[in-house]
């Protein structure tokens, strides 16, 4: 029996317990401070060190002092199954990390966030046959982490289906009414459990209809969201993975998986508001699958002609600018060009020219997608110019170079309520008195809509891998 250090409260507790707790404060506080560095791009790999550091702690302590209720560590057995489970999934993690592509990140974090779902979902299921059924309070952080958990893992998994290009957007109207149907199934199916006043071995029917409910509808809310609108639902899946990992938490009473949860599902829905807005989108809508790209009715214009520019007219023309604007999309992502549209920046500004970074929230294919992109290629951050700052400047912009942008410039956004991208802020390239868009032929953006900015008057395109057009570019500068 292990000494008693104190009582508090009438409450004994001892040596490892308080190291434990103490642990736990400390892995808190690695977290947060974790968060604070993940906030700016040149401290977010200390960040991300910080908070796995934390993690890490609180993993260690937990597996040497943890205690049950009837004062028992955790036996040696199932010591040695938890350390065999983390090496496989630290090799796994590690591997798959290291190997993915950068443009791939988007599917890999869908991917560990289904992981988060369904590790919650797991616990909950497991855990159900322990819970006291006097305790309402323990049946419902089950039940919440069971359908949370569930949602987050199926629904991530589509997402990461979509991101990866392996599954369309399946969109019909009754998808709306499935949706609440299967929302309602899954609220009456929890108010039975709790109220049915029957054991868990007898309502093992209900919890197994609830997780197989939670999973299909975590399917049928992700599956009609439309192409643009992916970012909103990403980060609603990254909280409800936070939310479902704070309910595990509650379920062991474990103040550092609380902790961690709380602080994941906060980030997530910060996240989602900033997106929602970022898209012009109410939750609501995202909840129950309101919207999506049922292919809208975009200006089509498969037959309009697009203008080509020259290296040595786009040279000319941009090193006789004042002030040039760099909108980075998608593609300069996959053309690996971060560091040559840097050297072309740098080039212009060298000859007196004022050139910026138009950033829209939803460049990409992940929050922050274009801030890391730039941040790698060293670009200062304070050249980077959220999309409502730069927009009153655009009317005074003399060229504006979208590089593999192309529904975040799309001006059908605000010239056709038809669009699936209707109502979305957009970068206002078009105001601009000269564009130069760089992309490899004529094709769509992730929306699946064609742009009428690139048939406009003003518009030249570049066409080419944009890593290439940036170097050919910037060597026609120089030979100026
Ligand atoms: P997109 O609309 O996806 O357009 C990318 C453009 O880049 C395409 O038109 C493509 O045309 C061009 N491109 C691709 N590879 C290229 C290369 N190697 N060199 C030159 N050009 C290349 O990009 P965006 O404007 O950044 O918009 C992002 C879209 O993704 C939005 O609809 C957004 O809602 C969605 N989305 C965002 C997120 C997050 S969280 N950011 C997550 C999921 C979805 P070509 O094929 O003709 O070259």
């Amino acid at each position: 029996m292990e000494q008693v250090l104190g009582n508090l409260n009438g409450i004994d507790f001892t040596l490892g317990e308080t190291i434990l707790e103490l642990s736990y404060l400390i892995s808190a506080l690695l977290f947060v401070f974790g968060l604070k560095l993940l906030s700016h791009p040149e401290t977010a790999r200390r960040g991300n060190f910080f908070a796995a550091a934390g993690m890490l702690l609180a993993m260690i302590t937990t597996l040497l002092l943890h205690k049950n209720p009837a004062g028992n560590g955790i036996s040696l057995n199932n010591v040695w199954i938890i350390l065999a489970a983390l090496a496989v999934g630290s090799v796994l993690g590690w591997t798959i990390a290291r190997r993915v592509k950068m443009t791939a990140m988007p599917q890999l974090v869908s991917f560990f966030n289904a992981s988060g779902g369904a590790a919650s979902a797991l616990v909950a299921l497991l855990e159900f046959p322990n819970a006291s059924m006097g305790d309402q309070g323990s049946i419902l952080v089950t039940i919440l982490g069971l359908i949370i958990g569930s949602v987050a893992f199926s629904g991530s998994m589509i997402a990461y289906g979509k991101l990866d290009g392996k599954i369309g957007d399946i969109f019909s109207g009754i998808m709306k009414y499935v949706n609440l149907f299967l929302l309602l199934c899954i609220v009456a199916i929890a108010a039975f459990i709790m109220t049915s006043g029957q054991s868990p071995a007898q309502l093992n029917w209900a919890i197994y209809l609830l997780l197989a409910v939670s999973l299909i509808y975590g399917v049928m809310f992700v599956m009609p969201i439309g192409g643009a609108d992916m970012p909103v639902v990403i980060s609603l899946l990254n909280s409800f993975t936070g939310i479902a990992a704070t309910m595990a938490g509650f379920i062991y009473n474990n103040q550092a998986m609380i902790l961690g949860g709380i602080l994941v599902g906060a980030a997530g829905t910060i996240l989602t508001l900033l997106m929602c807005k970022a898209m012009n989108r109410s939750l609501l809508n995202v909840i129950i699958g309101a919207f999506g790209g049922d292919g809208g009715s975009a200006v089509q214009q498969e037959g309009g002609v697009m203008k080509e520019i020259s290296l040595s007219d786009a040279s000319i023309l941009l090193s006789y600018s004042k002030s040039v604007v760099i909108v980075p999309g998608y593609g300069l992502a996959v053309a690996q060009a971060q560091h040559v549209c840097h050297e072309l920046e740098e080039l212009l500004s060298e000859k007196g020219v004022s050139v910026r970074y138009a950033i829209h929230p939803v460049a990409g294919r992940m929050p922050g997608h274009m801030n890391v992109l730039l941040a790698e290629a060293d670009v200062p951050y304070n050249q980077l110019v959220e999309m409502e700052n730069i927009n009153p400047d655009m009317p005074n912009t003399d060229v504006v170079i979208v590089i593999g942008a192309n529904d975040v410039v799309n001006p059908a956004a605000i010239t056709d309520p038809g669009s699936p991208i209707a109502g979305m802020p957009i970068i206002n390239a078009h105001l601009a008195k000269n564009i130069i868009v760089m992309k490899r032929g004529r094709g769509k953006g992730y929306a699946g809509i064609e742009n009428e900015l690139f048939f406009d008057d003003k518009t030249r395109l570049l066409f080419g891998n944009a890593k290439d057009s940036l170097q050919n570019l910037a060597n026609e500068i120089k030979s100026l």
